[in-house]
């Protein structure tokens, strides 16, 4: 069923309703066609997840692509979980080859379920850390000797540092090294989780795959697919309209597709200044009392010198006189402290400019513009 909305908030549905992203696949294909395996990163909700989906569309007919989140795993043994429901919903099991899989499968006994709301089937073992490890190199050598090619997107991949099982990364760096027609794309939001998992001499995984990070789409091809919707939506819509959205959400992804979709939905075929900014204000009351909440998880100076970042968008020296005086934040030891929590809780990031220079900013352009509109 197609979407009613062509700009969509969650998920990834066809090629029709992504937005470019050609060079950034072609350079994943490249990589993994030639038997390296891809770490890719970028801020939250640029559009990563979409991206490995939108790979596996384009994949040649000899491959095949399995996409395995494991953002809500929290054992080796629940990771097997994860993996395992996720080849067998790679394969229907009525098509030849699923059949082969889901025999294989069903051979380690699992209890195989399914969803109640998707219907898709769900694989659960509840094993030991020795045996989960055991059954997902089975698969995955299972996997290795079949006669197609197969790419294994492990999405929110820091989570496994989180894990119990102490070895989790160096286990499961051993198996992958091992692998010839299996190739595998890890990819996260954390990006120092990221960072340290895999540029980090001390950590197993340190240069064993190609770093690939994306950043924001291209202005002038975003621009036309947004038009190009609008029109075909039977919607009147001016360029510099266009322009003024994107400009709001900062051209990010997430958020162009969030201001896009509420005007599109408002129910006006006339798109005027007063129509989408009123949606974009809909959307900021709407979240306020998310904001507020994040005043309540932080503490007095991580909640003022989120603002502070929140306001001046990019900020260059923390510590400095000046921008301390003027979101009075007290000493640079307190703005160091309150620095590193807002990193290690995701609410901003650090990145550098072409400068090598580096910087802090928001991730959530919407907060952003709530607080610069207080
Ligand atoms: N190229 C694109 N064209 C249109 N929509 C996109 C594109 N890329 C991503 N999106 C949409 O933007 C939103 C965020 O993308 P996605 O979930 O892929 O980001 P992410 O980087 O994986 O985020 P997170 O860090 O939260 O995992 C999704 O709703 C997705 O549908
Ligand atoms: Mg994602």
């Amino acid at each position: 069923m197609k979407p009613e909305n062509p700009f969509l908030t969650t998920g990834y549905y066809s090629p029709e309703y992504f937005c470019d992203r050609e060079s950034e696949t072609r350079q994943l294909l490249n990589y993994l066609v030639n038997g390296q395996n891809v770490t890719l990163t970028s801020v939250r909700r640029m559009g990563k997840t979409g991206l490995i989906k939108h790979l596996f569309y384009q994949l040649p007919a000899n491959w095949k692509g399995i996409y395995v989140d494991i953002l809500s795993t929290e054992t080796m043994s629940q990771f097997l979980d994860a993996f395992a429901t996720a080849v067998i919903q790679s394969m229907p099991e009525k098509e030849t080859l699923g059949q082969k899989l889901w025999n294989f499968i069903k051979s380690m006994r699992p209890v195989i379920s399914f969803d109640s709301l998707t219907y898709l089937p769900q694989a659960s073992f509840e094993l030991r850390a020795k045996e989960a490890e055991n059954h997902i190199n089975s698969i995955l050598q299972f996997l290795e000797k079949q006669d197609f090619k197969v790419v294994v997107a492990i999405d929110e991949f820091q989570q496994i540092t989180k894990y119990p099982e102490k070895n989790a990364d160096a286990w499961l760096r051993s198996v992958i090294q091992q692998m010839n027609n299996v190739k595998f794309i890890f990819s996260g939001s954390q990006q120092h989780v990221i960072n340290d998992l895999f540029n980090s001499p001390s950590r197993p995984f340190y240069r064993s795959t190609v770093m690939q990070s994306i950043g924001k789409i291209d202005q002038g091809n975003y621009f036309q697919f947004i038009l190009k919707w609008f029109i075909f939506g039977g919607k009147k819509i001016s360029d510099s309209i266009i322009d003024e959205m994107l400009t709001w959400a900062n051209m990010h992804t997430f958020y162009v597709q969030l201001i896009c979709n509420r005007v599109y939905s408002c129910g006006v075929q006339e798109i005027t200044g007063e129509v989408w900014r009123e949606e974009a204000y809909k959307l900021l009351k709407e979240l306020e009392v998310v904001f507020y909440n994040y005043r309540n998880m932080l503490t007095g100076p991580q909640w003022n010198l989120l603002r502070a970042i929140a306001i001046e968008r990019v900020v260059y020296s923390p510590t400095s006189k000046d921008f301390i005086a003027k979101h009075s934040l007290g000493s640079p030891s307190t703005v160091l402290r309150s620095l590193k929590a807002l990193l290690d809780r995701e609410m901003i990031y650090s990145s550098f400019t072409d400068e090598g220079v580096i910087y802090y900013s928001m991730y959530d352009v919407l907060f952003q513009r709530w607080s610069e509109s207080r």
